[in-house]
């Protein structure tokens, strides 16, 4: 029999001393779920769990992306310059309005003018404009941010002060003077340094001057420390939760991002690369404008951060507004295009694309093995996906001979090398469809399963939705021979009042906090606990019982097995495992568990821990043991073994 090392009980009870209410009763008769630890049945895909995102739900900008700054480029629509409002200090008296004449760059040909008509000499008085951030600006104390703007002056010489100050006092808590801005367009950077502060997100960014006058600002920028300090880089809170996923690829840039809703509104790699003031800002499908800060090379370098490698998302001619580009010769440039930024990530320095990266700052070129060509054409009512798919594959394939090329749905008349299979399911559908791949030919099309999730729970997966999850994580898992390669979507929301376009998102923030949801938890235990091995495992015909899950994956070093056990029921479940083909199995594993007392329970961005894993140990295992998984639990339990 088996102890539990906290209270002694003995195996069958392991489970339950640590989290089965005293209302929870384990079923009469345990099933058996037979596991075969000879020979494994087939080898798990190294890729199996990756990431997914987009610009939506204010993900990169307001989200991952560093900037600080809201409407960095002054961009104006009928009500002014959003996000920027004038600031008058003590006596002064001066007026801001867009101005569509002069701009910092031919992508950025628009500014912001200030107009100071007075301001006496003297401490207190300035007039500037002033940025609110994103539902906030985050200042931590001791903190150094980097700030710069584009600027000129009427009148040469003139200094700007830039500041970051306090909502509720109006009190700067750090500020810098940067004198001498002339009378043509120029970048002026500096840092502004915090001290002991009140650390909140009520704060905001002003840039002011002293002078009467008449000054123009664009692109302005105000950077936080960033996840290993890289310049322009992402927020270190979400980059170290992304990294606690322990995923392996990043498929980019989307999703319905990728496409637009018009072929003028897609991707448009070009124009995301090199300096910010060149890049012109885009129009995304999910209703806001992305700076494109989150650039090519930024996604390129976010891989790069997190040791992952790329799954890049070409244009494949078509847009959501039932837009698309004829195969054939209009669908020509297009497909230069895609080979241009094949060429850009993965292309040697010396080559066309390559150098341009390389002048971009990053001469090494990146990894990369799989290219996705569109987004979802299924939804392409024209029906031309078959053969924009061929075109895309046979160009690539002809400088590419290596790369795997995703189709985002089944093509006709055509080799696949992978199909991107998307599911947006209740928790019961998901239950109902976890033997979705089992039958799946092993020989044939491979599978990306490059968007799902349970969509339960709002801004973010409840517990229920992570059961869901843990659910089709199984099958996954079960059939991670023919899953290539699999993503979450969307992976993030900031969860202020219009930051959100779509419902539930694994990973909720606003300008300071963070938190992961259930689902987020029950893929940092699958993800984690992941071996190279897939071995047969069953409950016996006709004997699975309801709303119980497993897969059984091994890690051929150390035999270490995984076994994966999902109960979705509210009363506690036995079961029995019986493991053949070991040479010898441990006597002590080790078990991870997430449970909650609801399906309705979850985290939030004030409760960010409420649901988060739990773990002990588990002793008396062997080649035959018994284990009572808690009422509403994912339970991973490590079990060591040799062959
Ligand atoms: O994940 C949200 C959206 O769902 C994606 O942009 C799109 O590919 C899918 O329809």
């Amino acid at each position: 029999m088996k102890r539990c090392t906290r209270c002694s009980s003995t195996a069958l009870l392991a489970a339950l001393c640590m989290t089965v209410p005293m209302s929870g009763h384990a079923q009469a008769q345990p099933s058996t779920l037979t596991i075969d630890a000879g020979a494994a049945r087939a080898k798990s895909s190294p890729t199996l769990y990756g990431l997914m995102t987009e610009e939506i739900n204010y993900s990169y900008d307001g989200g991952l992306y560093g900037e600080l700054l809201r409407n960095r480029t002054f961009r104006s629509s009928w009500s002014g310059v959003e996000h920027w409002t004038l600031s008058q200090q003590g006596d002064a008296r001066a007026s801001m309005t867009p101005d569509q004449a002069t701009g910092p760059s031919a992508a950025l040909p628009t500014s912001v003018k200030l107009s100071v008509a007075s301001v006496s000499p003297g401490a207190g008085n300035a007039a500037g404009i002033a940025n609110e951030g994103y539902w906030g600006i985050a200042v931590r104390p001791h903190t150094t941010y980097q700030a710069s703007f584009y600027a000129k002056a009427a009148k040469p010489g003139s200094t700007v002060t830039v500041a970051l100050v306090s909502d509720d006092t109006g009190k700067a808590v750090a500020e810098q003077t940067v004198p001498g801005v002339g009378s043509d367009w120029q970048k002026y950077s500096t840092t502004l340094q915090t001290g002991e502060l009140v650390t909140s997100e009520r704060y905001h960014f002003v840039l002011s001057v002293a002078e009467p006058g008449t000054y123009w600002f664009g692109l302005a920028s105000l950077f936080p420390p960033t996840y290993k300090g890289r310049v322009g880089g992402n927020r270190i809170d979400l980059m170290e939760k992304l990294a606690a996923m322990h995923p392996t690829f990043l498929r980019m840039p989307g999703g319905n991002y990728l496409e637009g809703d018009h072929i003028a509104e897609r991707f448009d790699w070009k124009k995301t690369i090199g300096p910010m003031v060149d890049r012109p800002t885009h129009q995304g499908p999910w209703s806001y404008r992305s700076s494109d800060g989150m650039g090519l090379l930024e996604f390129l370098e976010w891989c790069e951060d997190l040791g992952i490698q790329p799954v890049l998302a070409v244009y494949g001619g078509y847009s959501l507004q039932q837009e698309h580009v004829e195969p054939g010769a209009a669908l020509a440039p297009y497909v230069q295009d895609a080979l241009d930024e094949i060429e850009y990530v993965t292309g040697a320095a010396t080559t066309r694309w390559g150098a341009e990266r390389a002048k971009d700052g990053h001469p090494k070129p990146f990894t990369v093995h799989y290219v996705e060509v569109g987004n979802e054409d299924n939804f392409d009512k024209s029906g031309s996906y078959d053969k924009r798919y061929a075109q895309f594959y046979d160009a690539i394939k002809a400088q590419y001979p290596l790369l795997s090329i995703i189709a985002t749905t089944a093509v006709k008349g055509h080799a696949m090398d992978v199909v991107d299979d998307h599911y947006y399911k209740t928790a019961q559908e998901f239950f109902d469809d976890v033997h979705h791949y089992d039958k799946t030919d092993r020989d044939g099309t491979k599978i990306f399963v490059g968007e799902w999730a349970t969509r339960e729970g709002l801004p973010t997966p409840n517990f229920g939705a992570a059961l869901g999850d843990a659910a089709w994580m199984t099958g996954m898992e079960r059939n991670s021979d023919v899953i290539v390669l699999s993503s979450y979507a969307p992976l993030f929301t900031n969860i202020n009042p219009g930051g959100l376009q779509w419902d539930t998102d694994l990973i909720g923030y606003d300008a300071m906090r963070s938190y992961g949801s259930p689902s987020y938890y029950a893929q940092v235990l699958f993800a984690q606990h992941h071996g190279d091995e897939i071995l047969q495992s069953a409950f016996a015909d006709g004997a699975e019982p309801l709303r119980v899950f497993q897969s059984v994956t091994r890690d051929s070093r150390s035999g270490t097995l995984y076994l994966k056990l999902v109960n979705a029921n509210t009363t506690a479940q036995s079961v029995h495992l019986d493991l053949h083909g070991a040479k010898q199995v441990g006597t002590t594993g080790h078990m991870y568990m997430l449970s909650a007392p609801s399906t309705a329970a979850t985290n939030t961005i004030t409760e960010p821990t409420r649901i988060v894993p739990a773990e002990h140990d588990v002793q008396g295992l062997g080649a035959s043991f018994e284990l009572v998984l808690s009422p509403l639990s994912i339970n991973v339990l490590e079990v060591p073994s040799s062959r």
